[in-house]
């Protein structure tokens, strides 16, 4: 078991990372210490881990709330469905909402923990990679709305992230290589010597190997915390965190949630900002040949059928990282040196989403 810490001053937090812990009670207590609890789950997770969860938190009183499963659910209306419950058991201020499950189950908890009396205590047991490497952390939560990915949200950091890394045993494996698109996220925007350890041992990973899968969880929740240590309302750096992102949240509106995975998503998204990267002048394409022959080899889309450029060039728009009308895009200066800039030429934007796209 290993313990990081997100160093936020009085909102500072552990991740814990570790195998075959939910069933741990003196851990839960040690780290979650409300009486009345809310495990928010889904009807996949539930079935293979709210039982081991809850066991290691009664003898409290701990409610469940079992969502529907699946990205097109992350709606403002699942997010009300756990508010009722809360209501509905007149849950006090000093409640702590749990989220058992990956990205979607933990996003939409978050937000309704945010929102709840303004504001209760609410943990991450993350049980996808994607959650463990990335989602569960930083605080930022919140759903999507039919006109944009994530566009309703607030930021409300977690008392915890509990990552027990042998719920990945049943992950499928499509899910895994999505996950991996964010750890390759990592290795692109701040560490090179990381990304190319990735390219030597990514067929290890995709085996489910747990030694390679723990590394990967600890570097990239070591990288992520530091950057939301030092910003964490994205003023600044933790906009690099973005990279591949409007790319990849684009793909995902035009396809309504529901075609791609959002790690698939991101894969593409990857290769897109290396391409925009290339066409501005900043990376060789070398450097980009890499990017692509690393997502590929993870399995995860380099080309996205099916969606015009245009219309992704809508979606981008209303992008969070828009200002003044301008998107502003994350670029490679070299792999491990990412950086945002609004500073490019539209022809390159447009060619970079013809060459990926449609
Ligand atoms: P997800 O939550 O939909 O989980 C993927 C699938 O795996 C689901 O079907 C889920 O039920 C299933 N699953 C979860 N754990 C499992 C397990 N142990 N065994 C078997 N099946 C399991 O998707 P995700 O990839 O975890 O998360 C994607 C979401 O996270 C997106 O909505 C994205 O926007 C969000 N996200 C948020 C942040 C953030 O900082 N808040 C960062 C990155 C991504
Ligand atoms: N996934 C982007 C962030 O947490 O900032």
């Amino acid at each position: 078991m290993e313990t990081l810490h997100v160093a936020l001053g009085s909102r500072s937090y552990p991740i814990i990372i570790g195998q075959g812990f939910l069933g741990d009670r003196s851990l839960f207590e040690q780290h979650l210490r409300a009486r009345d609890l809310l495990v928010v789950s889904n009807t996949v997770v539930a079935p293979l881990y709210l039982e081991s969860l809850q066991a290691s938190l009664e003898p409290r009183r701990v409610v469940a709330t079992i969502l529907p499963d699946g990205e097109s659910h992350k709606t403002l209306a699942n997010v009300a469905r756990i508010l009722d419950v809360l209501v509905a058991n007149r849950f006090g201020r000093d409640c702590a909402v749990v989220a058992l499950g990956g990205g979607v189950v933990g996003d939409m908890a978050g937000f309704a923990a945010a929102t709840y009396q303004r504001g209760v205590a609410f943990a991450q047991v993350p049980t996808t990679l994607l959650a463990q490497v990335d989602s569960s952390v930083g605080g930022k939560t919140g759903v999507n709305h039919p006109g944009g990915k994530n566009l309703i949200g607030a930021f409300h950091q977690p008392v915890a992230v509990m990552a027990d890394t042998r719920t990945l045993a049943t992950l499928p494996s499509r899910e895994l290589r999505a996950g991996l698109a964010e750890v390759i996220k990592y290795g692109l925007i701040c560490d090179a010597g990381f990304f190319a350890w990735l390219e030597a041992h990514i067929d290890t990973l995709l085996a489910g190997d747990a030694a390679a899968l723990g590394h990967v969880i600890r570097r990239s929740c070591e990288i992520k915390a530091e950057i939301v240590g030092r910003d964490e309302r994205e003023h600044g750096e933790r906009a690099l965190l973005n990279l591949g992102h409007t790319f990849g949240h684009a793909v995902e509106s035009a396809t309504r949630y529901t075609e791609w995975l959002h790690g698939e998503a991101i894969g593409a998204g990857l290769v897109m900002a290396a391409r925009m990267s290339v066409e501005s002048g900043h990376l060789t394409s070398e450097e980009m040949d890499r990017v692509v022959d690393l997502v590929a080899r993870t399995g995860l889309p380099t080309h996205v059928a099916n969606v015009s450029p245009d219309i992704a060039l809508g979606h981008m728009r209303i992008d969070k990282k828009v200002q003044a009308g301008r998107i502003r895009l994350v670029l490679l200066r070299g792999i491990g040196r990412a950086f945002v800039t609004a500073e490019y030429a539209e022809p390159a934007l447009h060619r970079t989403l013809a060459k990926h796209l449609g």
